[in-house]
């Protein structure tokens, strides 16, 4: 992916993969109604935190530079189209709002990052470990700290509020506690944030095999 030097709109100055710059500020032009409100939340953002370099995972899906922004453009961009498809009355904004910020909490806290680079060299080598989690930070799962984070600047409709918490669905214990009362923004959250991890980043192309029945 081309990188290039640009003026972050909100004033921050570095390299940003062109490419996930334009389609991040693509998808922040559907937020209309709360937009001064995330306007400043962006611009905290990019102040106090490194929200548009961090990576998604220590060793897992976009473990790279830029990770987590990718990641939640390419969430957003995939919870856009599950809604077209499924779900239009749910507006464009709330879904950028749950899809961008579903994972906020992985940039820390102002001031104290989530992500730090590992230093040890055989765990980069061997375990493919580029980073690790801040153990300077009181722990608080990611999704409770996306929400905190988030609300501290924007007001939330109750149904965000959920999708955001619960985003990770049953592959966490907490996701039982709303088992049968999933709202329809959690869901198709949980299922954009699950696509874009285990196809989109993974690299799977999504095929069934033509010829598979004339062999048999
Ligand atoms: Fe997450
Ligand atoms: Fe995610």
């Amino acid at each position: 992916m081309t990188e290039e030097k640009m003026q972050g709109e909100f004033g921050w100055t570095g390299e940003i993969p062109t490419d996930a710059k334009e389609r991040y500020s693509r998808l922040l032009l559907k937020i209309v109604q709360r937009k001064k409100q995330v306007d400043e939340l962006i611009k905290m953002l990019e102040k106090d935190t490194n929200w548009l370099t961090d990576p998604a995972s220590t060793r897992f899906h976009m473990s790279q530079k830029f990770g987590l922004l990718i990641h939640s453009v390419n969430v957003t961009e995939i919870l856009l189209k599950l809604r077209e498809t499924l779900a239009s009355k749910i507006s464009e904004e709330s879904c950028v709002i749950a899809g961008l910020f579903h994972d906020l909490g992985k940039v820390g806290m102002p001031g104290k990052p989530y992500y730090l680079p590992n230093t040890d060299d055989w765990e980069i080598k061997y375990r493919g470990k580029k980073y690790v989690v801040n153990n300077s930070l009181p722990t608080v799962s990611v999704s409770v700290r996306s929400l905190y984070i988030l609300s501290k600047f924007v007001p939330l409709l109750d149904e965000e509020v959920q999708a955001i918490v619960y985003h990770d669905g049953l592959f966490v214990e907490s996701g039982k506690e709303i088992l049968g009362k999933e709202e329809p923004l959690t869901l198709l959250l949980h299922w954009s944030d699950y696509w874009a991890t285990k196809v989109i980043e993974d690299k799977k192309v999504p095929s069934s095999s033509k010829d598979y029945f004339d062999k048999i």
